[in-house]
């Protein structure tokens, strides 16, 4: 960005308050901030003023919200990636009168046999909650880029609806990823999906960072606001897979009202595909689809070097083949690299195990959440620090991904708009407002990545960049020059 940019770090929307409490201290910063980004030729902070509003979560009668008509109706249908390779699709939904039928009707778009898979129900407590019936099956041995239609709720109120597989995994197969963060149930979070699901680049599975719900910000963690959430997301996700990351409001660890199980809300309602990748919780696992290789960890689940995440991931990162599947992503809740004051540092801890692994892998991208902001940064690494050589801070490095927080998805919990100043050199773009964005792969060398506030137009972009696979075309790519 260079030395012409950068004073719109210091005169950003976010320092204004200081402008009117001391205007002298004001003047002082600007000019200690322009001295110190001409020498630190740190990235861009935005200075799209966000039009004010608080979030609030949509009222219990919102239209986003409604139960579906009919006796027994299913509702909250979600679906996800079921095996390691997308020939398998969880199908799950809720039964509120009874149980009603664990059987999900399939059958492919150019083929009219049906077929059936029987799947099973259960319901959970949480303090003086009861859930309503929730269903799990996996339909199997689909094929590949297939169009296929599913039905729920057999023998009594049946409702359709459809999906796409993958296309066999390869090297050069286009594939579009949708990115959401820290979604809630506010009237932003509404406006976000119905960005993504106006978007024209057509994501065609999302990769979730984490935090669905919040519905622990209700007295007693009310999960009647995790029902809500399930038939709010439904519009997309009963149609693409979607695929999880455990965020802390997935923790719904309540001790004082003896709710001392935790994730149980999440894992009775949100399965994930984790022993097709020899993992042994559902919190970290990886997938293959079209020409990626996601790897989800958990920033809740202990990391620690002999701890099952620890293990499994040293296990698995050698197993990813790059001529097979290019691109390696991950994914997390909790961000190794962001310059926001809201949680600075807490994925500090999981970077100082993980890291170095993720440099000597090569790993393209790692997608995290939980700061509702945005930032990228760029291709740095910091993994030479030694206790006694005093070489702690982040370097460019073209064998580091590059870091994005996408937490931005709209909750109630609002945005989180207080930066470290100066921009540090690892950032690239940051900016505290609303959005989702899309990982377009085009082939084994190049990804177009875009970023997309839900304040513009559907097509706008307003953080944008081409991606270089660190495996076939390892050239510089992430600069914000
Ligand atoms: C949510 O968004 C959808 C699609 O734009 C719209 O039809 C619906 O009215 C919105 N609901 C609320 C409560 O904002
Ligand atoms: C990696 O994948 C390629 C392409 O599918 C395959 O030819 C090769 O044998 C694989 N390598 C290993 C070590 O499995
Ligand atoms: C921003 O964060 C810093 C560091 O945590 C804190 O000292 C400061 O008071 C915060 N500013 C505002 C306006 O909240
Ligand atoms: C890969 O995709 C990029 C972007 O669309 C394109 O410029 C490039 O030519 C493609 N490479 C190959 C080998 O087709
Ligand atoms: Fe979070």
């Amino acid at each position: 960005m260079g030395f012409l940019g950068s004073p719109s770090v210091a005169s950003s929307y976010y320092s204004s308050s200081r402008v009117f409490l001391y205007p002298a201290a004001f003047v002082f910063w600007v000019l200690v901030l322009m001295n110190g980004a001409a020498v630190c030729n740190g990235g861009k902070t935005s200075t799209f003023v966000r039009k004010v509003e608080k979030s609030v979560d949509m009222p219990l009668d919102s239209d986003v919200f409604r139960v579906p008509p009919g006796y027994n109706a299913p509702q909250q249908v979600h679906i996800t990636q079921g095996d390691h390779v997308g020939k398998a699709v969880i199908v799950s939904w809720v039964t509120q009168d009874e149980p009603g039928s664990d059987v999900v009707l399939y059958w492919s778009e150019n083929c009219n046999e049906k077929k059936e898979a029987k799947g099973k129900h259960r319901t959970y407590k949480f303090y003086n909650y009861m859930s309503g019936n929730i269903h799990h099956c996996t339909l199997r041995n689909l094929k590949f880029d297939t169009k296929y239609y599913y039905e729920v709720g057999i023998g009594q109120t049946v409702r359709r609806f459809w999906f796409v597989t993958p296309p066999e995994v390869g090297p050069d197969v286009p594939y579009t990823f949708g990115l959401i963060g820290d979604l809630g149930q506010t009237f932003d979070s509404n406006r976000t999906l119905t960005h993504y699901e106006h978007n024209p680049h057509k994501g065609q599975t999302v990769l979730f960072v984490g935090d669905l719900s919040y519905a622990d910000n209700y007295p007693n963690h009310d999960n009647v606001r995790w029902d809500t959430w399930g038939r709010f997301a439904e519009r997309s996700v009963a149609y693409q897979p979607w695929i999880w990351t455990a965020g802390n409001h997935e923790i719904d660890f309540a001790p004082e009202i003896g709710e001392t199980t935790p994730f149980k809300p999440f894992t009775r309602r949100y399965h994930t595909p984790y022993k097709a990748s020899g993992s042994t919780a559902p919190f970290w696992y990886s997938i293959k689809r079209a020409s990626a290789y996601i790897i989800v960890l958990s920033s809740y689940s202990a990391y620690g070097k002999y701890t099952p995440q620890y293990q499994w991931l040293e296990e698995e990162l050698p197993k990813v083949n790059r001529s097979e599947t290019p691109w390696l992503i991950v994914l997390m809740h909790s961000p190794w690299y962001n310059s926001n004051n809201y949680h600075y540092m807490e994925g500090d801890t999981m970077r100082v195990m993980f890291e170095p692994w993720f440099v000597q892998y090569k790993v393209d991208v790692v997608f995290a959440g939980h700061v509702h902001a945005y930032e990228r940064s760029e291709r740095v690494s910091n993994i030479v620090y030694n206790i006694v050589n005093g070489l702690c801070a982040p370097i460019r490095d073209q064998s580091a991904p590059v870091y994005i927080n996408i937490g931005d998805g709209g909750n109630i919990e609002g945005l989180a708009n207080n930066m470290t100043e100066p921009q540090p050199k690892y950032s690239a773009y940051r900016e505290a407002s609303f959005g989702h964005a899309i990982f377009d792969i085009k082939n084994r060398t190049h990804a177009h990545y875009s970023w997309h506030r839900n304040q513009d137009g559907y097509a706008v972009e307003a953080d944008s960049l081409w991606f270089y696979n660190r495996f076939w075309h390892p050239i510089a790519d992430s600069s914000s020059v």
